[in-house]
């Protein structure tokens, strides 16, 4: 049977960026906004860019990567909302094409199909961002009602600084009509 949690449920699907170490502070500001969270990463991601026990240890569920067994039951409850933070341009462009060779991607592509709300966070290069496949992603998935947050290069500024990346933004963008 598919567990149904008490507090509405939100996904955090986390991809294959630098910045995704930071994806805690994501976890904790959601919390604090009363959602229970459930992770999915991508498999690149999973490979040292952010410390999966610690996410496991703040959610108090399994990062999941990989598509269960089909005797297997569901391991989180459908979703309330979804997260997308940081994304890739990678994922980004197979979402948009359909490409569901990730559970990442097949979870993005059906919760958008069920009219769940969700939120992306992108952290892309500026040359990246410049590839025409890109900005077609982008318009394509702005069709399909998905919400972004302001472009973020993961890059430093002039100071040499890194800015910071507003991962509550996600949240708000979830609370926008
Ligand atoms: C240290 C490091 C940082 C990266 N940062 C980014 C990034 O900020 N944005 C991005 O689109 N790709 C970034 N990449 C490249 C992605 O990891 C790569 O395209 C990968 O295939 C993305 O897989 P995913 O979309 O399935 O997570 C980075 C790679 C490395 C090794």
């Amino acid at each position: 049977m598919t567990e149904r949690a008490e507090k509405p449920f939100l996904y955090v699907v986390v991809c294959a960026a630098g910045i995704a170490s930071g994806v805690p502070e994501l976890i904790r500001a959601a919390q604090a906004r009363d959602w229970a969270v459930g992770v999915i990463a991508t498999p690149v991601a999973m490979g040292g860019f952010f410390d999966a026990g610690a996410v496991e240890a703040r959610t108090g569920r399994p990062v999941r990567s990989a598509w269960r067994s089909p005797a297997d039951p569901r391991p989180f409850p459908p979703p309330d909302a979804v997260v997308v933070a940081p994304a890739t341009f990678n994922t980004l462009n197979k979402w948009a094409a359909g490409l569901a060779d990730t559970l990442a991607v097949g979870t993005l592509c059906e919760a958008a199909g069920l009219g769940v709300p969700i939120a992306v966070l992108p952290c892309v290069a500026d040359a990246l961002a410049a590839h025409p496949a890109y900005r077609e992603s982008l318009t394509r998935l702005r069709g399909m009602g998905v919400r972004f947050g302001e472009p973020f290069t993961g890059e430093p500024g002039p100071d040499g600084g890194h800015p910071r990346f507003a991962w509550e933004r996600a949240l708000d963008l979830l609370d926008a009509p």
